[in-house]
């Protein structure tokens, strides 16, 4: 018998917990810092927030409302709301492709996760205390070399994320971030703390938020916003996912939000964090994905207090990347279980399929980077784009008004707007802007 349809989270705070533990991930406190450092700092996180705020918010807004409307997987609840409207079966498929999407994020997010723990050991046994940079360059070269080691890492966090899974929606999933989200949010505070007594705050504020536009490629603007889905969850289903067990009819608009206030906040507290420590220790930004795993540890290991906070500091990201893994694989369990499987099974043979792809990724660095780009830069928005198509044009209006539980009014208006108008011909723009269609254009005239 299929019970999901009655499950909902124990309260609406449940919800934006859960829905900000997905938010929040390595995308934040891992990728966020690197891209920011790699794309010139300043006019990239601008544009960042603008996608955040013109694309990112109205899509989260229609896929919450999707799924609550829906009452179940992103495939089901897109295949039902096209249903009622005389639409397409075809708009099925957003939600199945999310579902691919999200196995393929899986495939690369375990990998890093995995590194993570790791450093939570290594971090607590005080090896880097005091240690030489290139010992500690060293041995991140060291574990990316080494597949078993990774393997094992991979293979642990592959392993903690089914079982949440696994545990059910209120009973693993809600419980676990009811737990994991105050922990995370309470390190990051002390961590900023650190910050602000040992590092080069300053230098670091200057570094997020002086703008120099002509540091802006094409390709950064993509990045910026591959990323705005990326750290929201957008696109492939998850919020949908989660917006079916949304209790109640409150409005979604203000639970938008604050998930995305919170998450932005703490990508943003999150580079307050570390980049003050990296000018603090004269390294560069700009390392790559190495920046955490590298950089960081450098700067921990000439520092007073340097074993604990950088143990705290490798913990708070397990915790986040596993209270976004979970939300990777839901999708697809959720499908599963309407399709009348059970749910361990069901989450074992996806997280089975995830880590076969993790172990691929893990040996070959060209598969992790292909996975990486090809889904946020390119699966997330199109997915995005498609969802705000599907609930901006091909639902009605009152079905779209009824069903946010926004009451009409400016709010609404400008919510539609952004979502008919802005966020596709934003996500076009973008699109066309990176293939070098405009400069193309500009030289022929
Ligand atoms: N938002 C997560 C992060 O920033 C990653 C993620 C993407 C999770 C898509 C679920 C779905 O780390």
């Amino acid at each position: 018998m299929n019970q999901a349809a009655s499950i909902t989270w124990k309260s609406r705070w449940t919800f934006i917990l859960a829905a900000t533990g997905s938010a929040v991930g390595l995308g934040n406190i891992w990728k966020f810092p690197y891209i920011t450092g790699e794309n010139g700092g300043g006019a990239f996180v601008l544009v960042y927030l603008a996608c955040i705020l013109c694309i990112g918010i109205p899509v989260m807004i229609a896929e919450i409302m999707a799924g609550r409307a829906g009452r179940s997987d992103p495939i089901h609840s897109m295949l039902s709301l096209s249903r009622d409207a005389g639409g397409s079966r075809a708009w099925g498929m957003v939600g199945a492709v999310g579902m691919v999407a999200g196995l393929m994020i899986m495939m690369f997010y375990s990998v890093v996760a995995g590194w993570a723990l790791e450093y939570v050991f290594q971090s607590a046994s005080g090896s880097y205390n005091g240690a030489p940079a290139e010992e500690i360059e060293a041995h991140f070269g060291n574990l990316l070399s080494s597949d078993g080691q990774q393997l094992i890492w991979h293979s642990l966090f592959s392993l903690l994320t089914a079982s949440v899974v696994a545990a059910g929606v209120t009973r693993g999933i809600g419980k676990a971030v009811e737990i994991l989200m105050p922990l995370l949010l309470v390190f990051l505070l002390v961590l900023v703390g650190y910050s602000a007594i040992n590092g080069n705050f300053s230098a670091g504020l200057h570094f997020m938020f002086d703008t120099d536009f002509s540091r802006l490629s094409g390709n950064a603007v993509l990045i910026a916003m591959g990323h705005a889905f990326f750290t929201l969850s957008l696109g492939m289903g998850a919020i949908m996912a989660y917006g079916a067990y949304f209790p109640g009819h409150a409005s979604i608009g203000k639970t938008v939000l604050t998930i995305a206030a919170l998450d932005t906040g703490i990508a943003l507290m999150a580079g307050m964090a570390m980049f003050p420590l990296v000018f603090a220790n004269d390294l560069t930004p700009g390392q790559g994905p190495g920046l955490m795993f590298v950089t960081l540890p450098i700067a921990f290991s000439n520092m007073s207090g340097g074993v604990f906070f950088g143990s705290l500091f490798f913990a708070l990201v397990s915790i986040a990347a596993l209270s976004s893994s979970i939300s990777l694989i839901e999708p697809g369990v959720a499908w599963m279980e309407k399709r009348g499987w059970r749910r361990v099974p069901s989450t074992f043979l996806l997280g089975g399929i995830a880590w076969t792809g993790g172990v691929a990724s893990i040996h070959y660095g060209a598969v992790f980077d292909a996975l990486d780009y090809l889904t946020a830069n390119i699966m997330l928005p199109i997915g995005g784009l498609l969802i705000a198509l599907f609930v901006g044009w091909r639902l009605q209006r009152k079905v779209v008004l009824d069903e946010t539980g926004m009451k009409g009014g400016p709010a609404f208006a400008a919510w539609y707007w952004l979502l008919r108008y802005i966020a596709p011909i934003g996500i076009l723009i973008v699109f066309l802007h990176s293939l070098g269609l405009f400069s193309a254009l500009g030289a022929l005239f």
